[in-house]
């Protein structure tokens, strides 16, 4: 049985007031059977993992793919071990587009985030051209082929992909559940091939793009859709509870 997954990516928000009081807001108020993940910006992942109840989990948005080095205002896998993070959002297709990060870069941060014991998040997804060429499944497959060259699974719980249509991300025009079913189904499909059956059975495969507390149950209903990662719609405290009791 995969555990459902509700991750709030928080992108570029929140002041550290704002974290305080959400963590309060929280507390004795999400599901043990979801589990439930904040993905926050990198000054407040302290905080958070100081003083969030035990069933929310916390994740970095990006992490640098070396330990340590002269890399200015790069911040490493290291530091957020030592930090207490568990997770670490990768690939997301805002880091591609305005950060240059390429799918070679993606795959070292992967194998670095497995190494020091961070649960990689992986995000993929199309551009709105790329699906009206017809073409979202080739890309799909290119972007997980090449995300994980040379990954070793040792554990199926601690990889987990998020399939984010482009279009769909901050738009309000999520993806209808089928579609997002498909897209997750050929991904499932795609590490079947590269690893087996039963690993790509085991693996949690997340759909994001304008998911709210008002459609999140419809994807949650899917057969290969085990979870969402969710921007705007997890910054509210109320509406990141709602979110996660509706993944249960
Ligand atoms: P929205 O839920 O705001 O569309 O963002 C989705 C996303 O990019 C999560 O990583």
């Amino acid at each position: 049985m995969r555990k459902p997954i509700l991750a709030g990516n928080w992108k570029m928000n929140k002041t550290r007031d704002e974290v305080i009081q959400f963590t309060l807001a929280v507390t004795n108020r999400l599901p043990l059977n979801v589990e439930c993940i904040v993905c926050a910006p990198a000054i407040y992942l302290r905080d958070l993992v100081k003083r969030s109840p035990d069933n929310l989990h916390i994740g970095a948005q990006n992490m640098h793919e070396l330990d340590s080095g002269a890399y200015t205002g790069e911040i490493s896998p290291i530091m957020l071990k030592d930090t207490g993070v568990e997770y670490v959002i990768l690939g997301h297709s805002e880091r591609r587009e305005y950060f240059n990060e390429t799918d070679a870069k993606i795959n070292a941060k992967i194998k670095k985030a497995l190494e020091v014991g961070l649960k990689p998040i992986i995000c993929v997804g199309e551009k709105l051209e790329t699906r009206e060429a017809g073409k979202t499944n080739e890309l799909l497959e290119s972007q997980i082929v090449k995300a994980f060259e040379g990954v070793n699974i040792d554990n199926t719980e601690n990889v987990i992909i998020a399939y984010e249509p482009i279009w769909a991300i901050g738009t309000g025009k999520s993806a209808d559940s089928k579609t997002a079913e498909e897209a997750c189904g050929f991904i499932r499909s795609v590490l079947s091939k590269i690893y087996s059956e039963n690993v790509a059975n085991e693996i949690r495969i997340l759909y994001g793009g304008s998911v709210k507390e008002t459609n999140i149950a419809e994807y949650m209903a899917q057969k290969d859709v085990d979870g969402a990662l969710v921007g705007g719609a997890s910054l509210k405290p109320e509406s990141f509870i709602e979110l996660c009791n509706k993944s249960a």
